[in-house]
């Protein structure tokens, strides 16, 4: 290795993909789900059916989310989805149910409208993700399924899709009417991976998502289909990322072909605990970025009171990610998203404010799920729920409430501090823990020094650079009048975390008065 490599290597910049991904160190996204964001139809009942909100929908609501200095757009799946329903009653509203890879689903909009959005993004400064499903269609459960899904998927020998016949030889028709899921390892294998309990890598990659169809990536005519569809969808589109939906179930060696085709970012949703397994998606040449969901699999039980996770054993995660992947500015952190109940269902205002203030300083590419700013939709049981007035069709805006103005806040920080894109410290700075305890931890990155907690109030003492004053207090969240406490008694300062409200001081000049 020349020293050059060596030390990008060390500082966790180089890669063995060639893709370039300097355009996302230091972005941050804002996450929309298609269907349920802007440009919907009134009345709608959210759940499994479909709102109608679209593409054009989203590029209105641009200088909206530009507002609050989010600087990327991430969006669902865009391709056309099938019309029917799947075994448990519902539709492809959300975008993952692919009939026709090559075709952008009309309720979505139109071609020109995919294009027009990537547009204006680009005239905005900001960057445009999206959602892609490259592991399986939709549901299919007879023959004139597949023979109604695009050119290229609609084979009716089957052999573009796996078929682990409970490893018996079976007919494709007489498959279709049960194959084998990933399900019925057991809890071995879904939602978490676990060798050795009934779960092993051929049904990991083999077996089928419930009743979606699994592509098999063996296949050559199939794999070339996908990899010409991926360099497709970025020039046409020119799309700036990728989100790549079930990327656990692809085989690496795919990923890997699929990864240079994109010649973008991608980062993978890869569900697990286990953050070796999780890591290798990243190492060597599989994919650039992943969703970081060995941490957020922990966020909602830390930052909560009697969780059952603690800020030690959080801190000491977030702690080996740092040894253990390529690089960790590029992971996708993000306090919630579509696939669980939103944060603020069972948890406080102010434990939100210390979660998001810890993902939008920590080091790492913060995601942001939409209507997280608006309490109607941040508070709603289904976290799905659509972000317009439910009698007129209105679009709710979030941007002057409390968590609108905390991400506005937080945005400016990263700018102001060389942490947002083009930053001096964006690739090169880490996050440096000070202290952790079980309510709370403090870190330090690029001059600033933040304390976030559980939501309880307290008083936290560390050992500390120097000893800032309340004047260094910078303005995050919604927190009360009342100044917090700060005292310091030779190295150690303590400060009373007032409300429960996250606190981020500016250290840049106290550092400069060494205590
Ligand atoms: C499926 O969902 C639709 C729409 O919500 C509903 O009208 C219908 O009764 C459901 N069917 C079953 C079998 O649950
Ligand atoms: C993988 O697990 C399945 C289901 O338990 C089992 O039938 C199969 O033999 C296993 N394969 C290997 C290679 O261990
Ligand atoms: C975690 O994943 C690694 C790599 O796949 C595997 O070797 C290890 O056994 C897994 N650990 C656990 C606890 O499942
Ligand atoms: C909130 O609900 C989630 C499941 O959605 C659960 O994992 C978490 O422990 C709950 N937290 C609290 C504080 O109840």
């Amino acid at each position: 290795m020349t020293k050059l490599l060596a030390l990008l290597t060390l500082l966790g910049l180089a890669s063995a993909s060639t893709v370039d991904t300097d355009n996302w160190v230091g972005r941050n996204i804002y996450f929309i789900l298609l269907d349920r964001f802007a440009g919907g139809t009134p009345g709608c009942q959210n759940g499994k059916e479909w709102c109608n909100g679209n593409i054009r929908g989203v590029t209105k609501q641009i200088p909206y989310i530009k507002k609050m200095g989010f600087d990327a757009v991430w969006i669902t799946p865009v391709v056309k989805q099938v019309e029917w329903r799947d075994n448990w009653n519902g539709t492809g509203y959300h975008g993952y149910w692919a009939k026709d890879f090559n075709k952008i689903d009309e309720h979505f909009g139109t071609p020109e409208d995919l294009k027009q959005l990537s547009q204006t993004l680009k005239e905005n400064g900001m960057l445009f993700m999206l959602d892609i499903v490259a592991n399986h269609v939709g549901p299919l459960h007879g023959l004139d399924d597949v023979a109604s899904l695009g050119d290229g998927l609609n084979d009716l020998s089957g052999e573009q899709f796996h078929q682990l016949a409970h490893f018996d030889e079976v007919d494709f028709e007489e498959y279709l009417k049960n194959p084998y899921t990933m399900m019925e390892a057991g809890d071995a294998c879904w939602p978490y991976y676990d060798f050795g309990h009934g779960c092993n890598e051929t049904v990991i990659l083999d077996g089928w998502f419930g009743d979606l169809g699994d592509l098999n990536h063996e296949d050559e005519p199939t794999a070339q289909y996908l990899l010409k569809w991926i360099g497709d969808m970025q020039k046409n589109y020119d799309i700036d990322g990728f989100r790549l939906d079930t990327a656990l179930y692809i085989p690496k060696p795919f990923l890997e072909k699929f990864q240079e085709e994109a010649g973008v970012y991608i980062t993978g949703e890869v569900v697990t605990y286990n953050q070796t397994l999780h890591s290798s998606f990243q190492d060597g040449s599989a994919l650039t970025g992943l969703l970081n969901f060995p941490i957020t699999e922990f966020v909602k039980p830390t930052f909560s009171v009697g969780g059952g996770v603690n800020f030690v054993d959080f801190a000491s995660l977030l702690e080996n990610q740092k040894s253990l992947y390529s690089s960790v500015h590029l992971l996708t952190n993000f306090v919630d998203n579509h696939d669980g109940d939103r944060f603020l269902t069972n948890h406080t205002l102010a434990q939100l404010e210390n979660a998001l203030t810890w993902s939008w300083l920590w080091h790492g590419i913060p995601s942001f799920y939409y209507g997280t700013e608006v309490p109607t939709v941040a508070e709603a049981t289904d976290c799905r729920a659509s972000q317009w007035n439910d009698e007129t069709g209105e679009f709710l805006d979030g941007s002057e409430g409390k968590i609108g103005e905390l991400m506005t806040n937080l945005n400016e920080i990263r700018r102001e501090f060389g942490l947002a894109f083009g930053g001096v410290n964006a690739a090169s700075l880490g996050a440096v823990l000070k202290a952790d305890e079980e309510g709370w931890m403090a870190f330090e990155r690029s001059g600033l020094l933040a304390v976030v907690s559980n939501g309880d109030p307290k008083t936290a003492c560390f050992k500390s650079p120097c000893c800032p004053t309340g004047e260094d207090l910078l303005k995050v969240g919604a927190r009360g009048e009342e100044e917090p406490n700060v005292a310091c008694d030779g190295e150690e300062v303590c400060v009373e975390l007032v409300d429960g409200a996250p606190l981020v001081f500016n250290i840049e000049s106290c550092k400069e008065t060494k205590m």
